[in-house]
């Protein structure tokens, strides 16, 4: 897919907060000193704040750590609202598309600017990120038992990247100028390291370094990191692993850590919630499903929905359901089974160590086909439970084997989707069989990834050859390809061809 516009900075003077920075671009990276440190900036009309209510410590708008130096919560970027011009209807952003020669309307993360108000126009960085549709699948619907018309499918393979990471990319690669970033890193299970090496390629703003599990990504996906040229440091462990050494790396190099744990990636994915909305002519859903991996998403969806409903441009809540893979529970162990709620900001912490206490010693690491959510160890789980408070949320979690059915039914009624995304479809048909989502509610599952992002995997589940059925699937508990699609073996003749068309056609 072509990269349409390039909105990004030139050198020039640029005002963050109270504090003014130099941006250079084409100047050497310079280790701890390359990320310029700020200030408490509880003043200014944007900051960014502990997310725990009894900490609520505030730190400037510059500022990269990312964790509150007071009390090691996650941090929320804040808006004085009263301080910023904010449309009186969500009606009004459909103006925006009569002016799509501005790179900053054509963005699909962009065109919502003064609802994640923390950059000046001038300084967001656009690679044509978030034009990706909400799809009607009838088909599906049928699949999950839901009436005609009430299934949705948004599709986010469609960014540039092929994943919903753009949007939130885009958000951080902006903030990651602001501050003057030179290198940009991130641990990743294959598509925030691609999004990020896009972002870098396709802008030469600056450096990617992905950390990545080895043999835990996808080929689709490491063939990005490595063709659009990002520093790609594979460990001897998985995600969470990886993501352990990223903070620890980025932190003591001072470079710009792009995971989801970034406050301002989670303002770009925000606005997948402000598509579907628009997509549904402003009417709420009465679910969003979404696949769980770190949680970004949801916590970004429910911030989304929270500052709708606090600026009175929206009257009810969807709910919201976050479907794990079952070999990567963690998120439904935790709120499902253990009880765990956000407990105005303060989750039972003798829950959380007792569970990576468990995984640890019973040596239990995160496996699932849908390879992009196998993670044990969420960063943003807190900011998860939040979410799930302010919107009635469930959690489930599905096997290996539903998610490449599902997938499979997501590919046969349209748009196709990578296995992580597939779980939302698979979880949302969960959700209806034990009768918590009604066979008339109006259902969005996020699709996610692109369905190339991971042919492998597609590819096993339709071939007719049980060797490598079993070589990919069998040794993950997947039994039978319910819904295969096999290709047809001919000999090179004519006449055998015809024979076949008319027999299998
Ligand atoms: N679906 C896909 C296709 C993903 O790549 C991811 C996360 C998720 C779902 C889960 O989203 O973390 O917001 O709960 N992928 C990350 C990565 C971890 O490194 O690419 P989440």
């Amino acid at each position: 897919m072509g990269i349409p516009f390039l909105g990004q900075c030139a050198p020039r003077k640029l005002n963050v907060g109270n504090s003014h920075f130099l941006f250079q671009p084409g100047s050497p990276a310079t280790g701890a000193a390359e990320i310029a440190h700020g200030h408490l900036a509880s003043m200014d009309a944007v900051f960014q704040r502990c997310i725990r209510p009894a900490c609520s410590a505030t730190y400037g708008v510059d500022e990269t750590a990312f964790v509150c130096g007071r009390c090691g919560g996650l941090l929320d970027v804040a808006y004085d609202w009263s301080r910023l011009e904010v449309p009186k209807s969500l009606r009004a952003f459909e103006a925006k598309w009569a002016e799509r020669a501005n790179p900053l309307h054509f963005s699909g993360v962009w065109r919502f600017r003064e609802l994640l108000p923390f950059a000046q126009p001038e300084h967001v960085l656009t690679i044509g990120e978030g034009q990706t549709i909400l799809q009607r699948a009838d088909g599906v619907a049928r699949y999950v038992g839901l009436e005609p018309g009430q299934l949705f499918l948004q599709y986010e393979g469609l960014n540039p990247s092929g994943s919903f990471k753009d949007n939130g990319m885009t958000a951080a690669f902006t903030h990651a100028r602001m501050v003057g970033a030179r290198r940009a890193a991130c641990a990743s299970t294959g598509n925030t390291s691609a999004s990020l090496a896009v972002f870098c390629s396709a802008t030469g703003l600056m450096r990617a370094l992905v950390f990545i599990g080895s043999g835990k990504i996808s080929y689709g996906k490491l063939a990005q990191a490595l063709d659009h040229g990002a520093l790609t440091v594979q460990i001897a462990g998985d995600f969470d692993d990886a993501m352990q050494r990223v903070q620890q790396v980025a932190s003591k190099l001072g470079i710009y850590l792009v995971n989801s744990i970034n406050p301002f990636r989670l303002e770009g994915q925000k606005t997948i919630m402000f598509r579907v909305l628009e997509a549904l002519h402003w009417e709420m859903p009465d679910w969003i499903v979404v696949p769980g991996g770190n949680l970004g998403n949801v916590s970004a969806f429910g911030k989304a929905f929270a500052e709708l409903a606090d600026l009175g441009l929206i009257d009810r809540l969807p709910r919201l359901a976050v479907i794990n893979a079952a070999g990567a529970d963690t998120f439904y162990q935790l709120y499902e089974k253990a009880g765990l709620r956000w407990n105005q900001g303060e989750p039972d912490e003798k829950l959380i160590d007792g569970h990576y206490r468990r995984l640890d010693a019973e040596h239990i690491r995160a496996t699932t086909i849908a390879s992009a959510i196998e993670i044990n160890r969420p960063v943003n789980l807190p900011k998860a439970l939040r979410a799930l408070e302010k919107c009635g949320g469930v959690v489930r979690q599905v096997t290996d084997q539903d998610i490449l059915d599902a997938k499979a039914k997501v590919g046969a009624g349209g748009l196709g989707c990578e296995p992580a995304s597939a779980a939302s479809v698979a979880g949302a048909k969960k959700l209806r069989q034990e009768g918590v989502i009604g066979p008339a509610d109006r259902v969005v599952c996020i699709l996610t990834g692109h369905q190339l992002k991971d042919p492998t995997a597609t590819v096993a589940y339709h071939t007719a050859d049980q060797k490598a059925f079993d070589e990919v699937l069998g040794q993950r508990g997947v039994r039978r390809a319910t819904f295969a699609n096999r290709a047809v073996q001919v000999p090179n003749e004519l006449d055998e061809i015809i024979k076949a068309i008319e027999v299998y056609g």
